[in-house]
């Protein structure tokens, strides 16, 4: 695969390498079907400079506004984050960034809680265990497709034992609504996909956002690319993807993950599966090789096309 440094639309994969906000000048209105990323905390890490917070909001809002601009009219917006923290005190990203994004008129979907076992442990406050994912699309019309990623029921035989539908499966065969809680580790030293980048997307994190909220062909966008991550999960399920960066090293990082994905060697947690235990419990899996000539080698748990009429009643309540 090339690797185009410049917006094309025939690329499968452009890296920008630069300020994100001189990227999305070559990108046309209405483009892009997802854009997922998680952006600096303003928390001094190595690829950032503290600002002050209203500073830093004004910052965020000139690229939420344009990825609003560049978002396709049944796209969403994903956007990962945690706390901003000032002398001991937090300040949950997520609320001070809302504003921006519903004043922008974007409706928002999901507030996705990412649950995560590993971190700092804190001594005056409890340690954080979770970050969230802020969803919004820009419409009412929106691309979700619920059945790619449903994860097995906690008891798939189960049957209705009364009433009109006795002997029924209760539950959908599918597999359930993964919720708004996802209990999924983050990479940290010992994750088998765990770079020299300080913080680090999981891929099955963004495949699970690319699976459902695109289809094949789409254009998936990460204006803080980091190494890679969010292109990784949209080219494993064949969507096409943009990303920026400003460090070279984490872009040089970047072209080492697809190049060992083009030759089956990028070793990634497989989606959906329980946290791998050594020891061997029945439903443990070993990390995977991917390959970008394979495409889904993330399979979906359950195969939908024999099912795809069915509807529970999980599903028509639209709450
Ligand atoms: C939280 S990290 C994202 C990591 C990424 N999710 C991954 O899986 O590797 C944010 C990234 O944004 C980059 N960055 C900061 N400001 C930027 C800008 N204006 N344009 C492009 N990249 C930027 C930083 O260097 C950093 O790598």
């Amino acid at each position: 695969m090339i690797i185009s440094p410049n917006y094309k639309s025939e690329a499968e994969f452009v890296l920008f390498e630069g300020n994100c906000l001189n990227l999305f000048a070559q990108l046309p209105d209405d483009l892009v079907k997802l854009i997922v990323t998680s952006p600096p905390y303003n928390l001094g890490k190595e690829y950032e400079t503290r600002l002050t917070l209203d500073t830093y909001i004004l910052e965020q809002r000139k690229v939420i506004q344009e990825c609003i601009r560049v978002l396709h009219p049944e796209g969403s917006i994903c956007w990962q984050v945690g706390n901003y923290v000032d002398g001991g005190e937090i300040i949950p990203l997520d609320i001070i960034l809302y504003p921006i994004f519903s004043k922008l008129g974007l409706h928002m979907r999901n507030r996705i809680v990412w649950h995560y076992g590993h971190g700092l442990h804190a001594s005056k406050r409890f340690s954080g265990r979770y970050e969230v994912i802020i969803w919004f699309t820009k419409t009412d019309k929106y691309t979700f497709n619920l059945d790619a990623v449903r994860v097995p029921q906690k008891y798939p035989g189960k049957r209705h034992f009364k009433g009109p539908k006795r002997g029924e499966l209760s539950g959908n065969p599918l597999g359930k609504n993964p919720s708004d809680v996802w209990e999924i580790p983050n990479v940290k030293s010992n994750h088998i996909e765990k770079t020299e980048h300080p913080c680090q997307f999981p891929v099955e994190l963004i495949e699970r956002l690319v699976l459902s909220m695109t289809n094949p062909g789409d254009w998936v966008l990460d204006p803080f690319i980091g190494t890679g991550t969010t292109a990784i999960a949209a080219l494993l399920h064949d969507r096409k993807a943009i990303g920026a960066e400003i460090f070279a090293k984490y872009n040089e990082i970047t072209r080492q993950r697809i190049e060992k994905a083009q030759n089956g060697k990028l070793r990634i947690r497989p989606m959906d599966r329980p946290v791998y235990d050594p020891e061997g419990s029945v439903n443990s899996q070993p990390p995977v090789e991917v390959n970008f000539s394979r495409k889904n080698i993330q399979p979906r748990l359950l195969d939908a096309d024999d099912n795809s009429a069915y509807r529970s009643n999980e599903d028509d309540n639209n709450l």
